[in-house]
């Protein structure tokens, strides 16, 4: 596994059932099947080509009797699991994906994402569907990602934890601190070559002061 993939897969709860939706190479489920964090998985993905690299995986090490696979956009609307995975899709597509999935199935899986932009967007989404976000770090594998952890509870996250992350004693890791270096320098280089009078300038003025208070520069 890649660091990326070692760092999600320690936020997997040992289950009965995962979802292991958008599964493509398949390694996170056969981890899943080989630890025993998951006695089952569902494993998804959209692409026919993608899924068969999993089933294959899966097959190769004698464990299809604990797998069942789908080729569909998201899961199916009945499936039935302790716990959802979705890891390296946009934050929208995640949104769409577990919307559609509540809005026909009462069960709150447990959820672990890694939404690969958008990140606000998922942290509404998660606290308008009735989820507390416990888990908000950047991790550093080649480049950044987002990792979330998800159970059913009441959050209401104000405009800088949705912006910037709902846990706050996170913004204190090492790599937390590189990705505010990171977004303060792509934001002045992107606000040095844009005019005053372009509609997203003020916005940009804003974030970047926001990434130098997190910094503790001014
Ligand atoms: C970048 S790969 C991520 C693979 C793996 N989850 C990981 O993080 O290492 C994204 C996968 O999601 C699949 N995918 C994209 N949109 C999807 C959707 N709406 N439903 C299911 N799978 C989808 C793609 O076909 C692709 O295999």
């Amino acid at each position: 596994m890649t660091k990326r993939q070692a760092e999600i897969f320690a936020l997997l709860e040992p289950v009965e059932w995962t979802a292991d939706v958008g599964c493509d190479h398949g390694v996170l489920s056969l981890e899943m099947l080989t630890t025993n964090r998951s006695r089952f998985v569902l494993a998804t993905d959209i692409s026919a080509p993608s899924l068969d690299k999993t089933v294959n995986l899966i097959k190769q090490k004698g464990l299809l009797d604990r797998a069942v696979f789908a080729c569909c956009d998201g899961l199916p609307v009945d499936a039935c699991v302790n716990q959802i995975l979705i890891a390296g899709m946009g934050g929208n597509e995640i949104v769409n994906i577990l919307s559609h999935f509540f809005e026909q199935n009462d069960t709150r899986p447990i959820l672990v994402l890694q939404p690969m932009r958008d990140y606000g967007k998922v942290r509404k989404f998660l606290n308008l569907a009735g989820y507390k976000i416990i888990i908000d770090r950047i991790i550093f594998d080649k480049k950044y990602y987002l990792l979330l952890k998800a159970v059913v509870g009441e959050q209401k996250l104000g405009a800088q934890e949705l912006a910037f992350g709902a846990i706050k004693d996170s913004y204190g890791e090492i790599d937390y601190q590189r990705w505010l270096d990171e977004k303060i320098a792509k934001t002045e280089f992107i606000l040095a070559k844009m005019s005053k009078k372009e509609a997203k300038y003020k916005n940009l003025v804003q974030f970047l002061q926001n990434c130098k208070d997190l910094k503790g520069r001014n």
